[in-house]
């Protein structure tokens, strides 16, 4: 199936990930300007009414840079929905996706026909990200246009499956848009993720070491300074097993070798977790491949360029 053309004709197949707090218009923009779709959770807007200013912002800022720059148009953007009944936003916030017409919405836990069906009324598309091919196959059932599958070593709520066996199962019975995401930090990877199967790769945890991320810069220097070695895989943050930086959980005063487990009936994605993720620094096992801060323009130049090579290098 040919990638729809909101996907397609981007500088570099790459979707930026939204990531909670620290995903707001200035990163965004700095990525769509740069060709790869940028993402935040709508949750990161608050109080919720913020949601309308952040869209309007991100749509008149990239459409001026469109009439600046017709040869090198901004990539479209996307926001993440968590529909989970944690999230008394959603419906709200559906709603001002829709007035804004917002091209990519990109929904995390439940797969539900009423928001995909808004999605489309105005011609959005719809991308639902997947630890399992049998969630997969539930989100298309649903009216999911694409699926991203977050495989082992991604930041946030990983899974734990191989890339390899999730892109090949998925592949098995769909041929819609594909995203993989779980450590992809360089463009060499951008380019395996192609190679196995994907259409795009799903980048979150190395834009966290940028210069427009809403994150201390102590979290951006641990980004830096952390190997996959450093990433600890736990469910007691949220209720649900995610990758954490091992240096935050140490400054939070708890052994990163010796975590409890969750309580699963704690589990809240929507507000009491924003404690977890400001004190306790989510991030994938990539970030070796990440060794200053820089502007978000600049990560994508790296991108393309190791892109480029890794392209050159197979191809003789
Ligand atoms: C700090 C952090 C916050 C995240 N917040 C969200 C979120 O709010 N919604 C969501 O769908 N995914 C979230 N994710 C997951 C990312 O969207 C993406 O799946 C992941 O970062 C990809 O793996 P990578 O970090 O190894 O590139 C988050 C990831 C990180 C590292």
């Amino acid at each position: 199936m040919a990638l729809p053309a909101i996907l397609s004709g981007l500088r570099l197949p790459v979707v930026a990930a939204p990531l909670f707090i620290i995903s707001h218009p200035p990163l965004v923009m700095a990525q769509c300007k740069a060709g790869v779709v940028g993402a935040f959770p709508a949750l990161n807007a608050r109080p919720k009414e913020q949601l309308d200013e952040w869209l309007a912002e991100i749509t008149e800022e990239l459409s001026a840079h469109d009439a600046k720059n017709p040869t090198r148009p901004a990539a479209p953007f996307a926001v993440n929905q968590i529909v989970h009944r944690s999230n008394d936003r959603l419906e709200h916030d559906l709603a001002t996706c829709v007035k804004h017409k917002v091209p990519i919405v990109i929904t995390s836990l439940g797969a539900v026909e009423e928001v995909n069906q808004a999605v489309h009324s105005y011609g959005g598309i719809v991308l639902h990200d997947i630890i399992h091919d049998r969630h997969a196959r539930k989100a298309i059932e649903k009216g999911a246009d694409g699926l991203i599958a977050v495989a082992a070593g991604a930041g946030g709520h990983a899974g734990t499956l191989s890339p390899f066996a999730l892109v090949q199962e998925i592949r098995q019975w769909f041929d819609g848009p594909l995203l993989l995401s779980g450590a992809i930090a360089n463009g060499g990877a951008v380019l395996a993720a192609e190679a196995m199967g994907a259409d795009l790769a799903y980048i979150g945890s190395p834009f966290i070491a940028t210069h427009e991320a809403r994150a201390p810069d102590a979290y951006k220097e641990m980004i830096v300074k952390s190997r996959a070695a450093d990433i600890v895989y736990s469910n007691l943050f949220t209720g649900v097993h995610g990758n954490y930086l091992k240096g935050s959980i140490v400054q939070a005063g708890m052994d990163p070798d010796d975590l409890p487990e969750a309580d699963p009936s704690k589990m809240n994605f929507a507000s009491a977790d924003a404690k977890a993720w400001r004190d306790i620094w989510g991030s994938g096992q990539g970030i070796g491949a990440v060794t200053q801060i820089t502007g978000a323009g600049a990560l994508v130049e790296r991108l393309a360029d190791e892109y480029a090579a890794a392209k050159a290098r197979l191809c003789g």
